[in-house]
C-alpha cells in the first residue's frame, strides 16, 4: 500500500495553483507588513535607524528602482510618497538607471524594490548607487537575500513566500512599504500633521478586510474570463494611480496568458492609443471614485465615451454606487469605497484574477509561464 504524495500540491494547501493561492493571500500580506510599523495612528520603521534620521531629513531626492511588477509598484507609490513628503521621486527600470550615468549624491536615496532580492538588474543598480555615493534602501520580500545585504537598509515585505512566477501578493505588499516609507520620512521631516498621518495609518488598516470582498467577485470574473478566451488583445486604461494599474494588468496578461495586452494613462488615449480601438476590442478602465476631488472622475468616464463610440468592449473597475459609468460599461466590476491612495490596491486585485483564469480558461500552467523565471539573475 502506497500514498501517492506531492508535495508542491502540498504546499498549495488544497488550492488548484500557487497563483490563485497568492492572490487570496493580499489581505495577510498587508496585515503583516503593517503589523509592528503602523501602530497608533503613527509609523514606525525602526529598519532606517540604519540610515539615520538626519540623513533621511536631508534627502533631496528619491530614486525608485525595479524590474516587471517590482518597478509599477514603484510606479504606483511616487504619487503618494511625493504628496505626503514633496520629495521629488524617480521611477526607474533598474536596467536602465544602471547604464545611463545618473546623477547621486549623498542625499539621493535609491529605494530598491524586489520581491526575490536577487534580480541581477536590480542588484547592479544597488550596487552602482552605492558606489557613486548615494544611499541605498531596499524593499525585499525575502529574508537574507543578496540585494538587502548590499544595502544600508532593508524593509522587508512581510507577503510570505511567493512562489508563482507572476507576482501578486508581493506587489500589494511592495506597495504598501512604500506608503510605510513615506509616512516615516512625512514624520520625520514634519511635512504632514500628526492628524493626517493618522487618517492614512487607519485607511491601510482597512486594506485587509476591503481586499476581502473584493476577492469575493471572483467567481463573476472567471466568467468573464470564460467568455473572453479567444481574445487576442486587451487595452487597459487608468489615470494617476489608477495608470500603474492599467500597467500591471496588462504585463500580468502578457505573463501568464499570452495574450497582447497594454497599459496606457488615459490621458493619453488621444495623443495614440485611440487609434487602436475598433468594434470589440476590450479594455478594461480603472475608475477613480466619484468623490474625487480633482474631477478626473469625470475625465476618466470622458474616456469610456469615446472609446464606447468606437465600439470597445468596456470592462470597468469602479467604486460601488458609481452610476455615472453604468450607460456605457459593458461589464462592470465594484470595489469598496477607499480613500485616493488605497483604491490602487482594491482595483489591481480583478486585474490579477482576470488574467489568472484567462489563462487557466486557455489550459495553461498559471504559476510556470512559457519563458520566464521567477527571479532572473542574469543581466
Ligand atoms: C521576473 C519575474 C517578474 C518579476 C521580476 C522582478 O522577471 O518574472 O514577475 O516582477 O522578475 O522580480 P523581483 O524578484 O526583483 O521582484
Amino acid at each position: 500500500f502506497e500514498v501517492a504524495w506531492d508535495a508542491s500540491a502540498a504546499e498549495k494547501g488544497g488550492w488548484s495553483s500557487f497563483m490563485v493561492k497568492e492572490i487570496t493571500e493580499q489581505p495577510e500580506a498587508v496585515a503583516k507588513t503593517l503589523l509592528g510599523r503602523a501602530v497608533d495612528g503613527e509609523v514606525h520603521l525602526q529598519e532606517l535607524e540604519a540610515i539615520g534620521a538626519d540623513a533621511l531629513k536631508d534627502v533631496e531626492r528619491i530614486v525608485i528602482v525595479g524590474a516587471g511588477t517590482a518597478n509599477y509598484s514603484g510606479l504606483l507609490a511616487k504619487y503618494a510618497i511625493e504628496a505626503w513628503t514633496r520629495i521629488p521621486v524617480e521611477v526607474e527600470l533598474s536596467h536602465e538607471f544602471r547604464y545611463r550615468d545618473p546623477i547621486l549624491t549623498p542625499n539621493t536615496l535609491v529605494v530598491s524594490i524586489s520581491q526575490s532580492g536577487e534580480t541581477m538588474d536590480t542588484l547592479m543598480a544597488v550596487k552602482y548607487a552605492s558606489e557613486n555615493g548615494a544611499r541605498t534602501l531596499s524593499i525585499c520580500n525575502t529574508q537574507g537575500a543578496t540585494i538587502p545585504r548590499e544595502s544600508d537598509a532593508v524593509v522587508y515585505t512581510h507577503a510570505g513566500p511567493e512562489v508563482a512566477v507572476a507576482s501578486t501578493k508581493a506587489f500589494v505588499a511592495q506597495v504598501v512599504a512604500l506608503y510605510l516609507l513615506g509616512l516615516h520620512l512625512a514624520t520625520v521631516r514634519g511635512s504632514m500633521s500628526a492628524a493626517a498621518i493618522a487618517d492614512v495609518v487607519e485607511d491601510l488598516q482597512q486594506l485587509p478586510e476591503q481586499m476581502e470582498t473584493v476577492l469575493k467577485q471572483h467567481e463573476t470574473i472567471t466568467q468573464l474570463a470564460g467568455w473572453m478566451a479567444d481574445t487576442r488583445s486587451v487595452l487597459f486604461l487608468g489615470r494617476h494611480v489608477g495608470f500603474p494599474v492599467a500597467l500591471e494588468g496588462a504585463l500580468k496578461l502578457k505573463e501568464i496568458a499570452y495574450i497582447h495586452a497594454e497599459g496606457f494613462a488615459a490621458g493619453e488615449l488621444k495623443h495614440g492609443p485611440i487609434a487602436l480601438i475598433e468594434p470589440g476590442v476590450p479594455v478594461f478602465v480603472v475608475v477613480p471614485s466619484p468623490r474625487d476631488p480633482d474631477s478626473l472622475h469625470k475625465k476618466v468616464v470622458s474616456n469610456i465615451q469615446e472609446i464606447r463610440a468606437r465600439g470597445a468592449r468596456v470592462l470597468v473597475i469602479a467604486e460601488q454606487g458609481d452610476a455615472a459609468v453604468l450607460p456605457y460599461a459593458d461589464v462592470v466590476i465594484p470595489v469598496p469605497l477607499a480613500s485616493k491612495f488605497m483604491e490602487p490596491l482594491l482595483a489591481v486585485i480583478p486585474l490579477q484574477i482576470f488574467a489568472l483564469e484567462l489563462a487557466s480558461a486557455k489550459g495553461l500552467d498559471v504559476d510556470q509561464p512559457r519563458n520566464l523565471a521567477k527571479s532572473v539573475t542574469v543581466e
